[in-house]
């Protein structure tokens, strides 16, 4: 049994997260962890909201609130969500509390004691009309990259790039619109991250188990050059830069970075959770972080999306790796590339695409985890349509797993009295099936320790037409015409297999899955995955036959009820968003 720390990347607090959002963090990271759990790893998924920085600021104003109570607000309503969408979370912090406050502080504070900090004279626009600095998300422009207007001050969303304010071509405000801006000098904090850029790489080089993408673009970065990136910024919401209480002299009116505080919260979220359940001390959240405190028997695993892999490989390991303490660098990187919506991109502004609340009023949560996670958009992008989502509901859920798990219930309360059927000759069939879950099962456990979303959802459903296969050739029905004992073993055996497909289907539709294990009778502590080192064959019959012959069982509720084309063209309309 392995201790596997599993976060996802912290989102932002201006506003519950559309689909690509979830598709790309936080439904994987659960994903992964519902099957961690299952194989009987002692698992920790940490989440918070990401509140500081210019979007927590610029999206309290838009709602004309103060930006503690805005964040209140949206913690609450994204903490929902995640909820409503079966997010396994271990704890669901914020970034805004005391802990990662202290914890923040107290990491300047070493890297500063280890020459890795500097304090320099920086360029940055200020607004005449608003009478203050513009960080980051307040100015918006021209991309010096690829030549968008409307791109942002800390990154262009047309082309990715991460620019500096400064690089910006025609700036105006974000607040107000006005051009009426210049450059002044500002004293900020840079963390020198060329410094560790030789460490970086040796770091990385030797890194296993992260996928492609993640490598790739921390190289990326590594070749260009790392800069030293400023970490403190003139704003007034967000961490005071500050040490035990005492302000840095000159830096009364600014605050940390949004993106030097935030990977920090994964810790001070962990303190948090410790701090909230009362865990024992060799579980406390040292033992998660810090390798001399037991943590250096954690995987810790990090899921985002590709625009936070630099942060997580490049600025984050510097943060601890500079910090001269030991504590405990991400294992494997899982990075996701983009979820389009009908080829474009998701809008909030524009109302373009499905919001995470949004969704659940079309459709039950399983519906969009089996969705997201068969499409996951692990090689490229994924492009989402609701004719499509239609489709692989339909087909997937309701037509592969949803009939089989009604016809053979529905047919056992009908012939058998609702009770696990004795009797029959294993023949043919059975070996054949036999055979073919021997080999899948250990696959679809791979897919998950290899975190394949895309290949686990595939390798699920083949499992499931597996057994459709099977009932056709065993064909309990024509036999019980006959031979009631032979079209007993069909039915036992198709239990036993809707047993099976409840079991696996756990951490990608974890409702229906307990549905159907409610209906067949399985008591929640045999709900794992349990799978022994021996022999797959003697495995499978075993799992064949685990149902207690005379159990009682019930035929679940339709599980899932098919999407309509109405549907699908009432939502288009819908979610069509404005220009
Ligand atoms: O890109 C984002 O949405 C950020 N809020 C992610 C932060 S991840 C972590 F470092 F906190
Ligand atoms: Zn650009």
């Amino acid at each position: 049994m392995a201790r596997i720390l599993i976060t996802s990347a912290l989102p932002y607090i201006n506003g519950v997260k559309h689909l690509g959002n979830l598709a790309g963090s936080m439904l994987p990271a659960d994903v992964y962890a519902r099957a961690m759990r299952l194989l009987g790893h002692e698992v920790l998924y940490i989440c918070a909201t990401d509140e500081h920085g210019t979007p927590a600021e610029l999206a309290a104003a838009d709602a004309g609130m103060e930006v503690s109570s805005y964040c209140d607000k949206m913690h609450d309503a994204q903490w929902q969500a995640g909820a409503d969408f079966k997010m396994s979370y271990d704890y669901f912090g914020r970034s805004s509390t005391q802990s990662n406050h202290e914890l923040t502080q107290h990491f300047a504070h070493m890297l500063e004691k280890n020459d890795l900090l500097e304090e320099r004279v920086s360029e940055q626009i200020y607004s005449n009309a608003d009478g203050r600095f513009l960080p980051d998300r307040y100015v918006e422009g021209i991309c010096p990259n690829c030549g968008e207007d409307g791109a942002r001050g800390d990154q262009c969303d047309a082309c990715g790039k991460l620019l500096d304010p400064a690089d910006l071509i025609e700036p105006y405000s974000a607040v107000s619109g006005s051009k009426d801006v210049e450059i002044r000098e500002t004293n900020h904090l840079y963390l020198k991250q060329s410094d560790m850029a030789d460490r970086l790489r040796a770091w990385i080089d030797k890194a296993e188990g992260w996928p492609n993408l993640a490598k790739s673009i921390a190289y990326k970065w590594l070749d260009e050059g790392l800069h030293d990136r400023a970490i403190t910024r003139d704003m007034k919401w967000g961490i005071p830069v500050a040490y035990k209480g005492v302000a840095r002299p000159g830096f009364e009116d600014k605050v940390f970075y949004v993106w030097f505080d935030a990977p920090i919260e994964y810790i001070a979220a962990t303190k948090d959770w410790a701090e909230a359940n009362d865990v024992a001390k060799d579980r406390d959240w040292q033992s998660w972080w810090r390798t001399d405190k037991g943590a250096d028997d954690v995987t810790y695993v990090e899921f985002m999306g590709k625009d936070n892999v630099a942060f997580h490989t490049l600025s984050f390991p510097t943060t601890l790796i500079g910090s001269g303490e030991p504590w405990k660098l991400v294992d494997r990187l899982k990075a996701f590339n983009w979820v389009t919506w009908y080829g474009g991109k998701f809008s909030t502004s524009q109302k373009r695409g499905v919001f995470m609340d949004q969704a659940l009023d079309l459709a039950p949560s399983d519906y969009w985890r089996w969705h997201l996670t068969a499409n996951a958009p692990e090689g490229s992008d994924a492009g989402f349509t609701f004719e499509d989502f239609a489709a692989r509901v339909n087909s997937d859920l309701a037509n592969v797993l949803g009939n089989f798990v009604n016809r053979i219930t529905k047919y056992c309360v009908g012939k058998f009295d609702g009770k696990v059927p004795s009797g029959g000759k294993w023949g043919e069939p059975e070996d054949k099936l036999v055979e073919e879950l021997a080999a899948r099962l250990p696959r679809l456990i791979g897919y998950y320790e290899t975190m394949e979303f895309r290949k686990a959802a595939a390798e699920t459903r083949a499992i499931w037409a597996t057994g459709n296969e099977y009932l056709t050739e065993a064909a309990p029905w024509s036999q019980y015409k006959t031979d009631i004992d032979q079209a007993a073993i069909g039915v036992r055996i198709g239990l036993n297999l809707v047993a099976l497909f409840g079991i696996l289907a756990q951490p990608i539709v974890p409702d229906a899955a307990e549905k159907i294990l409610d209906a067949m009778n399985i008591p929640t502590d045999k709900r794992t995955w349990n799978f022994g080192k021996g022999d797959w064959k003697e495995q499978v019959k075993a799992i064949l036959d685990a149902l207690p012959h005379g159990l009682e069982i019930s035929a679940p509720d339709v599980l899932f009820a098919k999407i309509e084309d109405a549907d699908v063209e009432e939502w288009k309309q819908r979610f069509r968003g404005h220009d």
